[in-house]
């Protein structure tokens, strides 16, 4: 894992962003895994600014979101394709068609998760996947316990991410659905490369977790241990129950070759 602290949010995400512009300068055909959550909103603020400047384009692109919950139509303002329109994709040039979230109000989540899964594969895999982390270590909607080469499927949210994204339902913990259709953990360390944001002290013992701790189920993130490429961008709140904090910085700041 590459670790990358900044001081604050807004440079961290403003750092991601160039790192995921220069991907897709690369591969304009490329893949992206997206995430919800207030975390990417900084991402993606950046890159619609560098989508419009003309530095980079999203027209060949195509995506795959992580997660949906269940029982809320793509029209409701809570779910996570009205979030995407409204925060990425309505900015960008990305043809609508070419971008995937999990149908959540399907009648069939069973076969909706399965078509999804060969929609990946079909597109011949996620290229970048953009990852948030839950203050319990989850990913996408993948729970402490969940299996570690889970694949999507549905999903029973703890009372602890209710309590946590309430605050995207007008703080009503009971207006949030229980049930989520997410990539399983699986599917997301299929992913080629991984950029992972986590901000603010609420995540540091997650982040903890997920960097230094053991890998375990009872912390889904710690699993990205094993992935090949992941970059973690934080804040320094974030960042601030890391042992080794200061060793990430001094590797970033003798960084031998500029990636981005
Ligand atoms: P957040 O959610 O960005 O809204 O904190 C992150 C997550 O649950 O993965």
């Amino acid at each position: 894992m590459e670790v990358i602290i900044y001081p604050d949010k807004e440079q961290a995400a403003a750092a991601a962003a160039d790192y995921v512009a220069g991907q897709v300068k690369r591969n304009p055909y490329i893949v992206l895994g997206l995430a919800t959550g207030e975390t990417p909103l900084g991402l993606y603020k950046n890159l619609i600014e560098k989508n419009r400047k003309g530095e980079i384009s999203f027209a060949k692109a195509s995506s795959f979101n992580l997660d949906e919950y269940c029982g809320i139509s793509a029209d409701n303002e809570n779910s996570y394709a009205y979030y995407m329109r409204k925060n990425f994709f309505e900015h960008i040039d990305i043809k609508l068609e070419n971008t995937h979230i999990p149908d959540g109000s399907s009648e069939n989540p069973i076969i909706a998760c399965e078509q999804y899964e060969r929609a990946i594969k079909g597109a011949g895999g996620v290229e970048l996947q953009i990852l948030g982390i839950g203050a319990d270590g989850h990913i996408g909607f993948n729970e402490p316990t969940s299996s570690l080469s889970s694949r999507t499927r549905m999903k029973t949210l703890t009372e602890k991410t209710i309590g946590d994204n309430a605050r995207f339902f007008g703080g009503d913990a009971s207006a949030v659905p229980w049930h989520v259709l997410t990539m399983g953990i699986g599917t997301i360390m299929e992913s080629e490369k991984i950029v992972m944001l986590a901000f603010g002290e609420s995540k540091a013992d997650a982040v903890a977790g997920m960097i230094e701790g053991p890998i375990t189920a009872m912390l889904p993130a710690s699993v990205l241990q094993t992935h090949q490429t992941v970059k973690v961008f934080l804040d320094e709140a974030a960042a601030s129950k890391l042992k080794l904090a200061g060793y990430y910085k001094w590797v970033l700041s003798r960084k031998p070759i500029a990636e981005w």
